[in-house]
């Protein structure tokens, strides 16, 4: 085993909302190996208000924090989404791991700009989904990949989130296409990358989505018809507009020879795990597998941060790395490509239409 630093130093970049949650984490000793070393927002006030709280250095400009910190082992992203990009190209020359809140970028350009940069200056690359360790989802995983479910039938997710005007209002980056873009490239990105990596390449995609509930420039709701290149068929179905509270985020997987379903509001409890083949230990997973996480985020954060401490203190392969964090990317790009031109788009494709990111 490699032998890294004994505890590696994080900072911020990005002090709100998601930030209260990385901060708390990471400041309060909850990650084993980490600690928070400084944090930067370009609100100053954020910023200090972070900076007292957490007893560390603040600052409102990154590049001066990675440039004068010099204990710094990596860095997280934590500002709206279509500012990632921007960020990591002024950073990566600092040579920190990079931790990218999702959507890793709004573009395919940025994304692979990204990969290319961490590459070229030898870090490690990590995207956050960390609803890829909720622990049913976890155990759904290990089925896929043991083969349990045979020949792939359906795979749906659904995502039925509250957000308000309120929401969307209190930041002026929410809702739009420069730098947010709908449900499908937020809140939904999630379920997306869970989709896929549960049932494997899409080869075509066909979109639609609506405007209802809220004023915004993109969509609060969608519904998007996959085919999978194993021949399998996918639903995503995703709305900020559910009312009066968030109620589900959810993922099935059909198969020839097994059925589960995962659920609660954010992917959390196991509800249906049925098999052809049952084994002994399948009658105890409903109740293991489930969690009741406080919020929406989920308990996930922790053990991705544990895993990010892994990767660089063990040098090992990040499970969403650049690379990993742009495939979901690319399907979210060919939904809202679909959108634009009321046609199936075949993935891979190159966006001609597609309104993500463009500022
Ligand atoms: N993993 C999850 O479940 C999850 C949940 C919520 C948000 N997110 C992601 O986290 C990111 C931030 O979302 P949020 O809701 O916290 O947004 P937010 O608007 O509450 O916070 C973003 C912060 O970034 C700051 N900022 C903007 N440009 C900056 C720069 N150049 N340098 C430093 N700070 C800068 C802003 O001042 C603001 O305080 C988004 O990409 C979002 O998709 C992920």
């Amino acid at each position: 085993m490699t032998q890294g630093p004994a505890v590696l130093n994080f900072a911020l970049v990005g002090c709100g909302r998601i930030a209260k949650r990385h901060s708390e984490l990471l400041g309060l000793n909850q990650i084993k190996g980490a600690r928070l070393a400084a944090v930067c927002d370009v609100d100053a006030e954020k910023a200090k208000a972070f900076g007292d709280k957490f007893r560390v250095p603040y600052y409102t400009n990154a590049e001066e924090m990675a440039r004068r910190e010099k204990g710094l082992d990596a860095l997280s992203i934590l500002t709206p989404s279509g500012l990632h990009a921007e960020l990591v190209r002024a950073l990566a020359p600092y040579k920190k791991h990079l931790v990218v809140e999702k959507p890793m970028a709004l573009t395919l350009n940025d994304a692979d700009d990204m990969i290319r940069l961490c590459s070229e200056n030898g870090v490690k690359l990590f995207v956050i989904k960390q609803n890829r360790f909720n622990v049913p989802v976890m155990k759904l995983r290990q089925a896929v990949e043991s083969g349990r479910f045979g020949k792939p039938v359906l795979g749906t997710v659904r995502v039925r989130w509250c957000r308000t005007q309120d929401y969307y209002d209190a930041a002026d980056w929410r809702g739009t296409w420069a730098l947010d873009g709908g449900v499908f490239a937020n809140q939904a990105s999630h379920h997306v990358d869970l989709l896929e990596w549960m049932m494997g390449e899409v080869e075509s995609v066909f979109a639609k989505t609506a405007t209802i509930l809220v004023d915004i420039e993109t969509e609060d709701t969608g519904v998007a018809v996959l085919k999978f290149r194993n021949g399998a068929l996918g639903v995503i179905e995703a709305t900020t507009a559910t009312r009066p509270k968030d109620l589900e985020g959810s993922i099935s997987i059909l198969g020839e020879r097994g059925t589960v379903e995962i659920g609660g509001f954010a992917v959390n409890q196991m509800k249906v795990w049925q098999f052809v083949d049952q084994k002994d230990e399948d009658r105890e997973v409903l109740e293991k597998f489930s969690v009741n996480p406080p919020n929406v985020y989920g308990f996930g954060h922790q053990m991705y941060y544990e895993h990010v401490v892994d990767c660089i203190v063990n040098d090992k392969k990040a499970l969403v790395d650049g690379f990993e964090g742009r495939k979901s990317l690319e399907l979210i790009s060919a939904i809202y490509e679909s959108v634009e031109t009321g046609k199936e788009v075949p993935l891979r494709f190159v966006p001609h239409k597609c309104r993500l990111g463009i500022r």
